[in-house]
């Protein structure tokens, strides 16, 4: 029997949430899979056949150690997307650069003078850092407004007024197909559409345009890392009337299992084949 580990983080070490259905299409396609703290020096990651990163939400301010964790984990293991993918993702600047795909326009700012010519530019401006997760650090500097930048790096994109109206759409592409969708919108007085927040996820059916553009995205995103992606989620936003890549999850995305539980077959499908 193939072994396959689940990295996931000690706030979850049942693994993320939903994981039940996970577990259960993992062993239906005969594989013994369980889930790992990333960072507990006592898993034997060499022994596995293959490694899933999944719910490793906590490395965010580590995340050279992470990084030194996956290149070894794939010294001797096949890790899904892998370290190269993962150190690409880890720096959102890599919105600045995706190729011909339509991105929400991102200024990756480095002073208070940038900062203030990017609200020039855009009007209202949402900052956040460079490197981050869970909609932490993410705040708006409205126009006429003290401009102070944080220590860490961070971007800067004009704040599209459709997340509250059309809120954000997640595709998730896994073994390169575009598989599923949700639409996430924010709690009153928040741009942030996570739970935490206040925010609300539910399903919504596959379209056309949000497929292609997530299915474009990936595509970029094989171009720069050098190799295909096995799974990925892009968020999208409406800006100008049109859909915009917000955000690539191609590290840890979570994949909505208690909202979209099919996501669990896919990517127990996507495990099956990488194994061989
Ligand atoms: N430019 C923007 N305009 C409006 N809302 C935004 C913008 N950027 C981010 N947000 C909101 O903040 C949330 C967190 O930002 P995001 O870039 O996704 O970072 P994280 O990696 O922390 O999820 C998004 O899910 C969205 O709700
Ligand atoms: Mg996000």
């Amino acid at each position: 029997m193939n072994s396959v580990l689940l990295a996931t983080s000690r706030d979850w070490p049942a693994g993320e949430p939903g994981h039940e259905t996970l577990d259960k299409a993992l062993i239906a396609r005969g594989i013994d899979a369980r889930w790992a703290v990333w960072d507990d020096a006592s898993v034997d990651w060499v022994g596995a056949d293959l490694v899933a990163v999944r719910s490793t939400w906590d490395y965010m301010t580590r995340s050279e150690e992470f990084l030194a964790w996956v290149h070894s984990v794939e010294a001797t293991t096949t890790v899904l997307n892998g370290a190269d993918v993962f150190q690409w993702n880890l720096d959102k600047g890599y919105l600045a650069r995706l190729g011909d795909v339509p991105v929400v326009p991102t200024r990756l700012v480095v002073s208070a003078a940038e900062l203030e010519a990017t609200v020039a530019e855009f009007g209202d401006v949402v900052v956040k850092p460079r490197v981050g997760a869970g909609g932490i650090g993410v705040t708006v500097v409205r126009r006429g407004n003290a401009i102070a930048l944080p220590d860490a790096p961070v971007l800067a994109q004009p704040l599209v007024t459709t997340i509250h109206t059309d809120g954000e759409t997640s595709v998730f592409v896994i073994g390169g197909e575009a598989v599923s969708m949700v639409n996430k919108v924010p709690g009153a007085g928040e741009i942030r559409v996570h739970e935490q927040f206040g925010g609300r996820t539910t399903e919504v059916a596959m379209s056309g345009p949000e497929s292609v553009l997530a299915l474009e995205a990936l595509r970029a995103a094989a171009e720069f890392t050098g190799r295909p992606l096995d799974y990925g989620r892009v968020d999208l936003l409406k800006y100008d009337g049109n859909w915009c890549v917000s955000e690539l999850e191609v590290t840890e995305p979570g994949l909505y299992l208690d909202v979209l539980p099919a996501n669990a077959e896919v990517f127990a499908d996507l495990v099956a084949a990488r194994l061989g």
